[in-house]
């Protein structure tokens, strides 16, 4: 059997987590490979919303198989109240949710590194999530970082020496913090985390595939936040892209399948960089509120602009991405007129291939399409469709060269289309 993979091809917040759970009936397995509690993934279903953080969004969906992945960073304190909510509202995991030994630990000093550096780059701030994401990241690679594995003995050692090495980075920054504070949630969190399987899980899936299972990777953030092709360094610490589930699953290339591409019929991001689409007028206004486009992870505001080919092909190319999902047409019912940008220009020079920087002397180059002026959400079928909005989904099929295969008309598991 082959994994397929699902990730996000703008900056995040595309709509996975409902993907993911209208998908999970098909397979046996749904596996997270990067990111951590950065993520916010949303799931409506019978007149309940839930948001995840590091549970795979798989775990709604009867009793599938779920994996935390090698490349996850996790965070024991958030994962316990993620887990617990999830134990109050009937949905027990610890039958259904494995945890990679490979992953690594987000340690509180994490999360006060994370806030000490944005502190020190002033306005040149990434504008992070603040749960610790690139500090966890950086001692993986710089061989400092501690594993969940490493729970399971000589702990309290490990954990003072890797706390010893931030402590004297925090000092030199003038850094203020309280430790004390942080440390009886997460200890609690590390405790939490022993009653849950702790595997070598690139053995247990390889194990699946070869059983016949079928698996999906559910990817995080989007591909315009991957630490080596997003927006750098206005981007994430992880391998968004499909190549990091290989790497975060212990997956080799020729086992992966479909690639499954994300996107929004427009375009959000959060935080600071580079957005060459971002509306700044009563447009980009419209597309917030009606998208409800407030992070789900920090609640700040969305930026939100029009959609952007260039970007989408990149992302398409360095994914190798066979089917494409579109997300929250119906947030431009009502609008008169539709922009795509299918080029960029920058100092008089079009430009068609996403570049090396992108920065505010780029300026988009749009296509305007009529709008469909209809109400979307209650349609369960293509044949429903009105000629603008498939015009625009022809349009965008043929600008991407790869097929359209689900449309979402609103927030609802139910309130999804598959050709
Ligand atoms: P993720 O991080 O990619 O899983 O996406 P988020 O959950 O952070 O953000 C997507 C938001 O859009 C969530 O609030 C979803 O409930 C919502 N959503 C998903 N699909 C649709 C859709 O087709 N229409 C509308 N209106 N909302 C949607
Ligand atoms: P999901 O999985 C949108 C953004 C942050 C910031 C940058 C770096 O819900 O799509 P980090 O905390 O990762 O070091 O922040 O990346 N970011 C996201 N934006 N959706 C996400 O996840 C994100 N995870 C991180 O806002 O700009
Ligand atoms: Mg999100």
């Amino acid at each position: 059997m082959k994994i397929d993979v699902l990730l996000g091809l703008q900056w995040g917040d595309e709509g996975k987590g409902k993907v993911v759970d209208v998908l999970t009936p098909e397979y046996d397995m749904v596996a997270r490979f990067q990111g951590g509690p950065n993520a916010g993934h949303t799931l409506e279903f019978e007149d309940k919303k839930y948001v995840l953080r590091s549970i795979p969004s798989g775990i709604f969906q009867g009793e599938k198989c779920n994996v935390i992945g090698n490349g996850v960073v996790l965070d024991p304190a958030l994962f316990k109240a993620e887990a617990e909510a999830l134990s109050v509202s009937g949905h027990d995991l610890t039958k259904r949710l494995y945890i990679s030994k490979k992953a690594h630990l987000i340690l509180p000093t994490h999360r006060l590194l994370d806030a000490a550096y944005e502190a020190a780059k002033g306005d040149a701030k990434v504008g992070t999530t603040g749960k610790g994401i690139g500090p966890a990241y950086t001692d993986k690679i710089s061989r400092n970082g501690l594993r969940v594995g490493d729970i399971l003995s000589n702990f309290e050692q490990k954990y003072a020496e890797a706390v010893a090495k931030h402590e004297r980075i925090l000092k030199g920054l003038n850094f203020n913090y309280d430790l004390k504070n942080l440390e009886s949630d997460w200890f609690a969190g590390i405790e939490y985390i022993k009653q849950f399987e702790l595997i070598d899980s690139e053995h247990f899936i390889n194990q699946q595939l070869s059983a016949g299972k079928s698996v999906l990777a559910e990817g995080a953030q989007g591909t315009m936040l991957d630490i080596d092709f997003g927006s750098y360094p206005f981007v994430t610490s992880s391998n968004t892209i499909s190549a990091g589930a290989c790497t975060g699953l212990g997956i080799a290339p020729n086992k992966i399948g479909e690639i499954f591409g994300i996107f929004k019929a427009y375009c959000t991001r959060v935080g600071s960089g580079p957005f060459p689409t971002e509306l700044h007028d009563e447009t980009g206004e419209t597309m917030c509120q009606l998208g409800r486009e407030f992070g789900s992870v920090t609640g700040r505001k969305r930026r939100c602009g029009w959609i952007d080919i260039v970007a989408l092909k990149y992302a398409i190319m360095v994914n190798g991405v066979t089917q494409l999902i579109m997300m929250k047409s119906d947030v431009l019912d009502g609008f008169e007129t539709i922009k795509a940008c299918v080029a960029y220009k920058q100092n008089g020079e079009v430009i068609n291939d996403f570049p090396y920087e992108i920065d505010d002397t780029i300026e988009p180059i749009y296509v305007e399409l009529p709008g469909w002026k209809t109400d979307m959400t209650k349609m369960k079928s293509e044949d429903e469709f009105p000629l603008e909005y498939k015009n625009y989904v022809d349009f965008l099929e043929k600008e991407l060269n790869v097929p359209i295969k689900i449309l979402s008309v609103g927030p609802d598991r139910e309130q999804t289309i598959i050709r």
